[in-house]
């Protein structure tokens, strides 16, 4: 795992949408697999400035997204493909016929899932993959206790998960208790990945995913069995790291490593 702290959130975005650009300028058709929730809205806010400063394209580019609730559609407010829309899909030069969501409309889940995974495969795997954490270490929705292994299928949401995303709906009880999720195994199969965390809120989970045992019990401690891993930081999400001098000194203020 390749920690990097930065000083503030700013930095640590930049630094993140850095990584997926670096990915996209040397192949711009990539495959990306994007995340969705509060922590990626200044990433795609950068990605959108650096494609009106001619500074990279997706016009190319094919996207996975992590994650959708089951049970509303993609026009609903509260679902991840109007997030994606809002955040990033409306704004740069993306082919939409290349964007692809798990449907939470669709009839049957469970073949849904299947072939959200058929089709990654058949596109070629994703070359990057954006991932943010939840307070209870969960990535995309691997709820704590999902299977390392996974694939994409259907997993049942937390009380606190579903607090946690209230805010995207009007109702609580309109909060969906479902959803379509790619896997830690879906995630481990990617050929690299970029988890961006920022905030205090986040540093219980972040030191569990980084310095814990690998564990079904922080889903996000899987990213320790990834060939590679970059873990994006400020440093409130680090603050319960315990390693944290090594890190500055492997990757000063998150520069690359320099041995000679
Ligand atoms: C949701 C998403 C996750 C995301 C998490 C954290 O559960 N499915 O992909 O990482 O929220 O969101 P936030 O960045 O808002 O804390």
């Amino acid at each position: 795992m390749k920690v990097l702290i930065y000083d503030d959130a700013e930095q640590a975005v930049a630094s993140a949408a850095d990584h997926l650009i670096a990915v996209l300028n040397a192949k711009p058709d990539a495959v990306l697999g994007l995340a969705t929730g509060g922590t990626m809205l200044p990433l795609y806010q950068r990605l959108v400035a650096l494609y009106q400063e001619g500074l990279v394209s997706f016009g190319k580019a094919v996207t996975f997204n992590l994650d959708e609730y089951i049970g509303i559609s993609p026009d609903h407010a509260g679902s991840y493909h109007t997030y994606m829309r809002n955040v990033l899909f409306d704004h740069v030069d993306i082919d939409l016929s290349r964007t692809y969501l798990p449907r939470g409309d669709c009839e049957d889940a469970a073949t849904e899932a299947a072939e959200y995974e058929a089709l990654i495969g058949a596109s070629g795997g994703i070359d990057l993959q954006l991932l943010g954490i939840g307070q209870n270490g969960h990535i995309g929705f691997n709820e704590p206790t999902s299977s390392l292994s996974a694939l994409t299928r259907i997993k049942t949401l937390t009380q606190d998960t579903r607090n946690a995303n209230a805010r995207y709906f009007e109702h609580f009880e309109d909060i969906p208790k479902y959803a379509l999720t790619m896997g830690i195994g879906s995630i481990l199969a990617t050929r690299s990945c970029v988890l961006l965390a920022t905030g205090v809120a986040k540093a219980q989970a972040v030191a569990a995913m980084v310095e814990g045992p690998v564990s079904a019990a922080c889903p996000a401690s899987a990213l320790q069995l990834h060939p590679k891993a970059t873990i994006v930081l400020d440093k409130d999400a680090a603050a319960e790291l315990t390693l944290t001098d090594y890190y500055h000194h492997v990757h000063p203020k998150g520069a690359e490593s320099v041995w000679n």
